[in-house]
């Protein structure tokens, strides 16, 4: 079955052969062959297909690739949320409030919560999404969160080390025993990837250590939040374990900056963080400058920032941070693909997968130009209409 996409004004590619940050392609047409990319070029050249859709001069990107959410939590954190708008700091230790919550709810609470989210955030674009754990924080509750996450996608990432739990006080590295043990064997077969929160409140640089070596032994591949709340040893971790990405990097002194610039580790970048904490934006300027590769992605969860837009953390990556809405763009959809260290999404080639958002718009410079405004017209996953 295939499908023509034609008429399309501006077609973001993310082909690197093609020019510029977006590989850009004007008055051009896209074949859906199945779940994938068929062909890509100029509307008067494209082949015929089982079915046309004319897009009338529309916009077309890759779907965004969220490649840092926490989607799987019982309750919310609004009071949380007014009381740091009155002037209260963010802390880690919220985190342990949501661990009740979601201790409380059933399988099927936390499944039918999930789908909305996912549900969410296809209608606003997001085609890609990585799931972490981290509100079960035992055994039996870390294991039921990656497995929830598991039937939704398969980038699932086990955090068991999000945040010391309340009946280990005192106790840190008998949890880490516990994280690196019994908890591991139990998420590992349901996940992708193994995260720590090495951070003050959290987890140390050496208790990180023995999270991320436990995980590479069992083949996970490794993510890091780190950098969040202040200066410190977490993006080096991260690079030293050839990570796949490190997320948050608000607080970066050079060292951090030119150890990302020599890896492969890419830099997440988190705006709804910063916007929903009152906490300084990362400087992506110095990091795109020195030659880091950056990704956008939302973060979604109760606390730390609870959006599931990709739109907005570009319009605030924009407004806030030095990026130019190409750097944003690209780093919402190939970005966070690179995060996952995939090749087959956040990008229009042949051969990749067919996840595609229409926009209401002719170009992608609307989404910082229009902040806050729903231009989503369709979205395509694995070549099949999710929205429109
Ligand atoms: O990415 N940094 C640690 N974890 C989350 C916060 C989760 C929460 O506050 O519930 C984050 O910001
Ligand atoms: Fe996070």
């Amino acid at each position: 079955m295939s499908r023509l996409l034609t008429n399309i004004g501006q077609l973001v590619t993310n082909d690197p052969e093609r020019d510029g940050i977006l590989g850009l392609l004007e008055d051009a047409a896209v074949v859906i062959e199945n779940d994938r990319i068929g062909w890509v070029g100029a509307a008067a050249d494209a082949p015929a297909a089982d079915s046309v859709t004319d897009v009338a001069g529309a916009a077309v990107l890759p779907g965004y690739v969220d490649s840092h959410t926490h989607l799987v939590f019982g309750g919310d954190r609004a009071d949380e949320f007014e009381a740091r708008m009155a002037g209260r700091a963010y802390s880690a230790g919220g985190i342990r409030s949501t661990v009740a919550a979601t201790r409380a709810a059933t399988d099927d609470e936390l499944r039918t919560r999930l789908a909305g989210f996912v549900g969410e955030l296809h209608a606003q674009g997001t085609t890609t999404m990585e799931i972490k754990s981290g509100y079960g924080l035992g055994v039996a509750e870390e294991s039921r969160l990656v497995r929830l996450a598991a039937e939704v996608t398969p980038e699932v990432t086990f955090l068991g080390a999000h945040v010391v739990p309340a009946d280990y006080a005192d106790r840190a590295d008998d949890y880490v025993d516990l994280v690196t043990g019994p908890m591991l064997d139990a998420c590992a077969p349901h996940a992708r990837w193994i995260d720590v929160f090495c951070e003050a409140g959290a987890f140390t640089v050496e208790q990180s250590r023995r999270v991320l070596e436990a995980g590479a032994a069992r083949g996970l591949g490794i993510r890091v939040h780190a950098n969040q709340l202040g200066t410190g040893g977490g993006v080096r971790l991260a690079v030293e374990f050839g990570a796949a990405s490190v997320d948050h990097c608000t607080f970066l002194v050079d060292g951090d900056v030119a150890a990302l610039a020599a890896s492969e580790t890419v830099c997440t970048l988190l705006p709804g963080v910063e916007f929903s904490t009152r906490q300084p934006y990362p400087n992506a300027r110095r990091l795109i400058d020195a030659g880091v590769r950056v990704a956008l992605a939302s973060d979604c969860n109760p606390g730390s920032s609870f959006t599931s837009s990709m739109a907005f953390c570009i319009a605030v990556a924009v407004r806030e941070m030095g990026m130019t809405p190409a750097e944003a763009v690209c780093a919402a959809t190939a970005g966070g693909a690179a995060a996952l260290r995939r090749t087959d999404i956040g990008r229009v080639v042949p051969g990749a997968r067919a996840d595609l958002l229409q926009l209401k718009a002719p170009g992608y410079l609307h989404l910082a130009y229009r902040p806050g405004v729903p231009l989503v017209e369709r979205v395509w996953k694995d070549g099949v209409l999710v929205v429109g």
